[in-house]
């Protein structure tokens, strides 16, 4: 598989390193704390799993479904789907794949705010700081990359791709 992407963007080695040092930094932050994690399907599923398997402290764990429409004004993110924990009065993480604009974060914030949690506060694995139109910064980031399409990890193009292990651009060649 490697071959069709050349070399990856980021590999699976420092995909797992970083996402440690995150579960570290999320475990020191939130102990003694009521920490749910809100994981955002699907983009986000593999590193839902990781992150929490990297964080020392007992968690609550609960995932929200969006889906991505293409339309002539551009693309358009709707959740589908709804917390299954009771957020009232605890820590939530809202855990992404990646924030380009900030539109889809800023939304998913605005709605688990309605549920009044003591907190509210974002992980993104990836950051592309070059497409931001909301002006939106994640409390935890993995790692910053250009304003290119990437796939892998978790994350798709046109639904493909997501169960690749490592992170890579996407190119003309995968496009197929
Ligand atoms: P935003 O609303 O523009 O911040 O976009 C966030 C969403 O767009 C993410 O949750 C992804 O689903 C999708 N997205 C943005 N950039 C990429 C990419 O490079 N590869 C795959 N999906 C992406
Ligand atoms: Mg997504």
């Amino acid at each position: 598989m490697e071959k069709i992407f050349g070399k990856p963007l980021i590999t699976q080695e420092e995909i797992l390193h970083r996402v440690r040092e995150l579960g570290l930094q999320i475990t020191q932050d939130y102990m003694g704390k009521n920490l749910i994690l809100i994981g955002i399907l699907k983009g986000a599923f593999a590193f839902t799993a990781d992150l929490s398997r990297s964080i020392g402290i007992p968690a609550g764990i609960d995932f929200l479904m969006t889906t991505t429409r293409e339309s002539p004004g551009g693309e358009s993110t709707k959740i589908i789907s709804d917390p299954t924990l009771n957020l009232t009065g605890t820590d939530v993480l809202l855990v992404e794949d990646i924030v380009d604009s900030g539109v889809t974060a800023h939304m998913l914030l605005e709605k688990l705010s309605a549920h009044r949690p003591k907190s509210v506060r974002f992980c993104a694995l990836l950051d592309k700081t070059g497409g931001r139109t909301v002006d939106i910064r994640p409390d935890y980031a993995g790692f910053s990359i250009p304003n290119k399409f990437v796939i892998g990890y978790g994350l798709d193009y046109k639904n493909k791709y997501r169960t690749l292990p490592f992170i890579a651009v996407l190119d003309d060649r995968t496009k197929a």
